[in-house]
C-alpha cells in the first residue's frame, strides 16, 4: 500500500491565516504524516507476528504508529479541504436545522465548536454520528486519540500549535476566528450527503 499527497488540497489566499502559515503546516506537518504512514505500510508486511507483544513489539510499535499517521493523513486533508476557497460561502439549510435540533441554535453550536477547539489539545471535528442520528462536537488530543467511531466527519479544525503559530503565537481563539470565516460550508454540504436519510 502506498498513498501519495493531495496537493490540489492545500489552500491560499485565505482571510487571516497566511500563505506561509499554511505552507509549513502543509509541506512540512501533513506531507510528514503521508511519508511515515508509506514507511510504515512498507515494513509491516515483513514484521515478525510470532513476536506481537502488548507491552512491547515491533508489531505493536508499527500498529500504534500506523493509526496516529493514518489519521494524521486523513484529518489533515480533511481540514485543509474544507478551508479551500470557502470565503462566502454559508452553512446550507439543511445543516443549520440538524444544528438547531441538535445544539439549540447555529451560534449555540459555534460556542460549543469553539470550546472544544480551545479544551481540547489536537482537534475539534463536528461529526455525524448514524447510530444515534445526532450531530456532536468531537474533541481530540491527538489524531488517534478519542475520536468517536463510526461517526461521518463533516467539519475538521487542526488546533496543534503548528496550525496558527506563524500568524497567532499562543492566540488560539484569535485562529479559531479567522478559522470559522474560512469555512468552505459547501464542502461540508457535500460530506452531509454521506448522511444516510432517517
Ligand atoms: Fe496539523
Amino acid at each position: 500500500m502506498k498513498i501519495s499527497p493531495k496537493d490540489n488540497l492545500k489552500p491560499k489566499g485565505l482571510k487571516g491565516i497566511s500563505d506561509q502559515q499554511i505552507e509549513y503546516h502543509f509541506e512540512t506537518h501533513y506531507k510528514g504524516y503521508v511519508n511515515k504512514l508509506n514507511e510504515i505500510w512498507e515494513k509491516l508486511p515483513a514484521v515478525d507476528r510470532s513476536k506481537a507483544n502488548q507491552n512491547y513489539s515491533d508489531y505493536r510499535s508499527l500498529k500504534v504508529e500506523e493509526s496516529f499517521n493514518f489519521m494524521g493523513v486523513t484529518l489533515h486533508e480533511l481540514y485543509f479541504e474544507n478551508l479551500k476557497n470557502g470565503l462566502g460561502t454559508k452553512p446550507s439549510a439543511a445543516l443549520m436545522s440538524r444544528q438547531e435540533r441538535d445544539f439549540g441554535s447555529y451560534d449555540k453550536w459555534k460556542e460549543d465548536f469553539k470550546a472544544c477547539g480551545i479544551a481540547l489539545r489536537g482537534w475539534a471535528v463536528l461529526v455525524y454520528d448514524p447510530n444515534t442520528n445526532m450531530l456532536i462536537n468531537n474533541g481530540l488530543d491527538a489524531h488517534n486519540m478519542f475520536g468517536l467511531m463510526g461517526s461521518i466527519p463533516l467539519l475538521v479544525l487542526d488546533v496543534y500549535e503548528h496550525a496558527y503559530y506563524v500568524d497567532y503565537g499562543p492566540k488560539r481563539a484569535a485562529y479559531l476566528e479567522a478559522f470559522i470565516d474560512n469555512i468552505n460550508w459547501n464542502v461540508v454540504d457535500e460530506r452531509m450527503k454521506n448522511i444516510p436519510k432517517k
